[in-house]
């Protein structure tokens, strides 16, 4: 079981991770609804690849094709689910629960993305509860936050994200059970994407509130960032200082796209060896 725990975090050694923690990045590409049978092949791409990037990688694609993409990876590139219900089983038509995703052969699980919040009205309770649920069974939680353009526009982006973080990150979370995903609303898939200076401020601001509320497994939690992440920018991106990797929308539909940013958080980030496999 701890094999499976660890499939996606890893022993990083990025100089400015938390005191005494090391911080391997990891790169994540969520499909969202794209992919039918066909895209089995860019998987195979990416694990056939996957031994020779010096980074962590998942790839979660739509539910339809979580079995067969853990297949198709033939265990050296871990698979991932994009949400899970609360609870365990029952009259929840249409959603997946946390252990039917690890009996599906998933490693991790997106939670509390802005689509969900967004679409399905997902409040940060809930968001906690399906994080909660998760790390019970094993499975590494993403927990995705970020502000609205109208939010920015008014100041209030850090507000917004600490109330998100302090409502959807379960108590007890740890560096090895939760990720944390910083996307700005209006960066995703839009091509636009955050300046420097303020990926820097948010992610200072995000390792101050995680280490304020869960002490040193809030230092040793990645920060990954999130939204219009493409080969072009990785690597300025992933040079950030508390960037410990990416999760990657539409460039990670294609494994070219997606190993180019993986290869570029491997020079920008990693001085250790793999410990995925
Ligand atoms: P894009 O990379 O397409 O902007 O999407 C980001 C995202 O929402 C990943 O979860």
């Amino acid at each position: 079981m701890a094999a499976r725990r660890t499939g996606v975090k890893g022993s990083c050694s990025r100089p400015d991770a938390a005191k005494g923690g090391e911080m391997r990045a990891l790169i994540a590409g969520n499909w969202k609804m794209h992919g039918t049978g066909q895209a089995l092949e860019e998987v195979r791409k990416v694990a056939d690849a996957a031994a020779a990037i010096d980074c962590d990688l998942l790839l979660c694609p739509p539910a339809t094709l979580l079995h067969r993409a853990v297949e198709a990876s033939g265990g050296r590139l871990p698979i991932g689910a994009q949400d899970c219900h609360w609870e365990r089983s029952g009259a929840f038509t249409g959603d997946i629960s946390a252990e039917m995703l690890v009996d599906a052969g998933a490693r991790a699980v997106i939670v509390g993305h802005s689509e969900r919040r967004l679409y399905h009205a997902e409040s940060d309770q809930q968001v906690e509860a399906k994080a909660r649920a998760a790390q019970a069974v094993g499975l590494v939680t993403i927990i995705c936050v970020g502000e609205s353009e109208a939010e920015r526009a008014a100041g209030q982006e850090m507000a917004v994200v600490g109330r998100q973080l302090s409502g959807s990150i379960p108590e007890g979370s740890s560096a090895q059970t939760c990720v944390v995903a910083y996307e700005p609303v209006w960066a995703i898939g839009s091509g636009r994407t955050p300046t420097r200076e303020e990926i820097l401020a948010m992610h200072g601001f995000i390792r101050t509130s995680l280490g304020r509320r869960l002490g040193g497994a809030g230092q040793a939690m990645r920060i990954l960032y999130g939204g219009s992440v493409k080969p072009a920018n990785a690597a300025q991106i992933l040079g950030l200082p508390d960037v410990a990797g990416a999760l990657v929308g539409g460039a990670s539909l294609k494994a070219d796209e997606f190993l180019a940013i993986a290869r570029a958080a491997g020079q920008e980030i990693n001085h250790g060896k793999p410990t995925l496999r």
